[in-house]
């Protein structure tokens, strides 16, 4: 009796698990930037094509500054470049995400394919392979991680580029 509720147990948790990870993850709304200090984080000119990255830390957090193709919420407009910055802490257990540009690399490590139409560089975590969508304001695409990465506000002064508050930290979560 006993193996056979244990092992009931066990696809039960998994069968919750695997549902949380597909189905729970949290979309981005707007941005609830907490202010902090004011930091210059590079100059416009760093950021030279699309997907140009720059790395930084704020408020003690590890953060990316990246050029991307389009507008985003919670992102900067600097004349012809739009600009995003998102800590790099994993939402799931805090590695270190990083900038994912080779869409083979995604599908074949990650095992994550962008929908048609969506094809652009992702920010990975090499831990468990979850991937966060720059261009979604850092929305949890894929993977054991739920929730978007914080924002970070950015503000333009002559031609460089500040970061002036952050969203709060989530709770890591398994
Ligand atoms: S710590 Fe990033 S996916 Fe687990």
């Amino acid at each position: 009796m006993l193996p056979v509720a244990g092992t009931a147990g066990a696809f039960g948790f998994m069968g919750w698990y695997a549902a949380k990870v597909t189905f729970g993850k949290k979309k981005v709304g707007a941005p609830h930037f907490v202010a902090g200090p004011v930091q210059k984080i590079a100059a416009l000119s760093a950021l030279p094509g699309e997907w140009s990255e720059v790395d930084f830390f704020y408020d003690r957090r590890p953060c990316t500054l990246l050029r991307v193709p389009r507008l985003v919420e919670g992102g900067l407009e600097a004349g012809e470049a739009h600009l995003m910055a998102f800590s790099r802490v994993c939402t799931h257990l805090g590695c270190p995400v990083n900038l994912v540009k080779d869409l083979e690399v995604l599908a074949f490590a990650y095992n994550y394919r962008p929908p048609k139409g969506e094809r652009h560089p992702q920010l990975g975590c090499r831990c468990h392979y979850s991937v966060f969508d720059p261009l979604r304001g850092g929305e949890a695409m894929f993977g054991k991680a739920t929730l978007p990465l914080p924002r970070v506000r950015l503000e333009l002064r002559g031609q460089d580029v500040y970061a002036t508050g952050i969203e709060p930290a989530p709770i890591l979560s398994t």
